[in-house]
């Protein structure tokens, strides 16, 4: 060990602009970080302590993965986020990874972002039982990130596989956009609606259909990107939409407010993994969204693109967080 005694740490939350769900079957994908941080203050400790109470390790897979992946004897964490929870902005990847770079840190272990990556791939995967990973390449990284692209569109960052599946990961060149994240305030977490794809996906022939045309969208909206045309990718993800909603990922409250959204939207859709969670439009328009999402009683929050990926933190006092 370095003698180092406590470690502060944060990583960014996530939005997926294109390609949820049928990431995890393998097609492209693409996510930007958002300035929402999830922030750890960790030292090595005998067990798991958790926010100063002594936890069972059955209860956080994910700080048991990451411990284990870095044999750790144990960890004291206190964690504190500006990420809503089980929101689809990407909280738990953001704590897999900020834990992974403190854990990391104490165990005078490689500090490299790709380990760092598959510590917090593998540990949504532990706590999910299937994943992809775009959440946590997404926060370890920062900036934009896509998954499966040609070659050509993005710079190859690392290659993430699990059982038959195999992911290449890409930093990805995003212009200055502006998007409205808005909040339907129903927490909808990740695994229960993994599963219901991969059992809708089982009896509907036509799913994997629409599981391919979300890949090949998602490509078109790469290259509308590249080409910083930000109507033709509002349109795409708009139908990415309306084919995760197809999919049975979409719910009420997020059909409102992409509705509500769409007037003063180049597009919205919802983001992550669905259900409740959150939705994503994107504006030049960011204050008539806000007010069109609080009227359908929404929560929303102004991002912009071009966060930092995980980090080591110095000094944290004076950041209002929400300490769970
Ligand atoms: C969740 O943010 C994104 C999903 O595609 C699951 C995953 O890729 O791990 C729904």
């Amino acid at each position: 060990m370095n003698g180092q005694s406590e470690v502060i740490t944060s990583a960014p939350g996530k939005m997926i602009i294109l390609g949820e769900h049928s990431v995890v079957y393998g097609k492209p994908a693409m996510a930007l970080a958002i300035n929402r941080r999830f922030y750890c203050k960790v030292s090595l400790a005998d067990g798991i302590y958790l926010n100063g109470r002594k936890v069972p390790a059955f209860i956080h897979p994910h700080i048991r993965s990451v411990i284990e992946s870095n044999d750790a004897p144990g960890i004291d964490l206190n964690a504190g986020t500006e990420i809503p929870t089980s929101s689809g902005l990407g909280s738990s990847a953001a704590l897999s990874a900020s834990m992974s770079l403190a854990v990391r840190k104490l165990m005078n272990r490689s500090t490299d972002l790709g380990d760092i990556a598959k510590d917090a791939f593998k540990a949504e995967w532990d706590a999910q039982g299937r994943a992809s990973p775009i959440d946590t390449s997404t926060c370890t990284r920062g900036g934009g990130v896509a998954l499966n692209c040609p070659v050509g569109i993005g710079k190859h960052l690392w290659t993430i596989s699990k059982n038959d599946k195999s992911w290449d990961v890409s930093e990805f060149e995003v212009p200055k956009m502006t998007f409205v994240v808005g909040h339907t305030g129903i927490k909808a977490p990740t695994g229960p609606l993994v599963e219901k794809v991969r059992k809708f996906k089982e009896h509907n022939g036509f799913a994997a259909d629409i599981i391919d045309e979300m890949g090949i969208i998602a490509l078109q909206g790469m290259n509308a990107i590249r080409r910083n045309d930000k109507e033709d990718l509002g349109e795409i993800m708009t139908r990415n939409h309306k084919l995760l909603s197809i999919l049975g990922v979409s719910c009420n409250e997020l059909n409102k407010l992409v509705n509500a959204s769409l007037p003063y939207s180049y597009g919205a859709k919802l983001t992550g993994s669905g259900g409740g969670g959150s939705m994503i439009a994107l504006t030049d328009r960011p204050k008539e969204v806000c007010e069109a999402i609080r009227l359908r009683g929404g929560n929303p929050i102004v991002v912009r693109t071009g966060e930092e990926g995980v980090r080591i933190e110095h000094d944290i006092s004076g950041k209002e967080l929400d300490f769970q």
